[in-house]
């Protein structure tokens, strides 16, 4: 099993679908190796496809401070997709995002995998519906399973809404949203404390 210097080096290669065609770079996971909480988004956007980094833009920042308000640390998680290029059609000089089809999530998923080995989480994060769905299974239902911890090949999972949609909702919803998203990494932290024994240190 390679390292995740030797894993994020292989994956920068990759050509397993076509979005590296159009993509600027893989954008692999970010944080410590041994981190107790991986938090699993959807593919990179406009800015983390230039930064090489998830979770940079817009989206990012919601998310750094949903995760500030819950009392989670970013620098003790470990943050990556389950897409790693970027999805998008021009619209002008605008890149706008599109959804990932089944057949990059499924060309993409040995990466997350490898990535779960070689970090070993104590809990998962799915932020958004495709990677729910990437790690669930199809008919998995969002709306259905919030705030509940669910399980992913033994290990705790918590999913919850993708940080974009705080950005995309209704202006008035988007507060109750952010709530919501914070709600369900509290319920991740406190699971993460009391889950298990502690993983080997790296
Ligand atoms: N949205 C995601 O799902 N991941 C990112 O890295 C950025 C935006």
């Amino acid at each position: 099993m390679p390292d995740l210097t030797e894993l994020r080096r292989q994956a920068a290669g990759c050509t397993a679908c076509e979005l590296y065609v159009d993509a600027t770079q893989t954008v692999f996971g970010s944080g410590r190796p041994g981190a107790s909480m991986m938090l699993v988004g959807e593919q990179p956007g406009d800015r983390e496809d230039l930064a090489g980094e998830p979770f940079v833009g817009p989206a990012g920042r919601v998310l750094n401070q949903a995760l500030d308000r819950a009392g989670v640390d970013r620098a003790d998680a470990y943050v990556t997709n389950v897409v790693k290029h970027f999805r998008f059609r021009r619209e002008g000089k605008v890149r706008l995002h599109r959804t990932p089809g089944v057949e990059h999530v499924r060309a993409c998923l040995p990466w997350l995998q490898a990535e779960l080995a070689l970090i070993h989480p104590r809990l998962l994060v799915t932020l958004g519906a495709t990677a729910a769905k990437a790690l669930l299974g199809a008919p998995f239902r969002l709306t259905h399973h919030r705030g509940e911890v669910l399980e992913y090949e033994g290990l705790p999972l918590v999913a919850t809404i993708h940080p974009s949609a705080v950005l995309r909702g209704p202006q008035e919803r988007q507060a109750e949203m952010l709530e919501e998203l914070v709600a369900d990494l509290e319920l991740a932290a406190r699971t993460t404390h009391t889950s298990g024994p502690e993983p080997p240190k790296r």
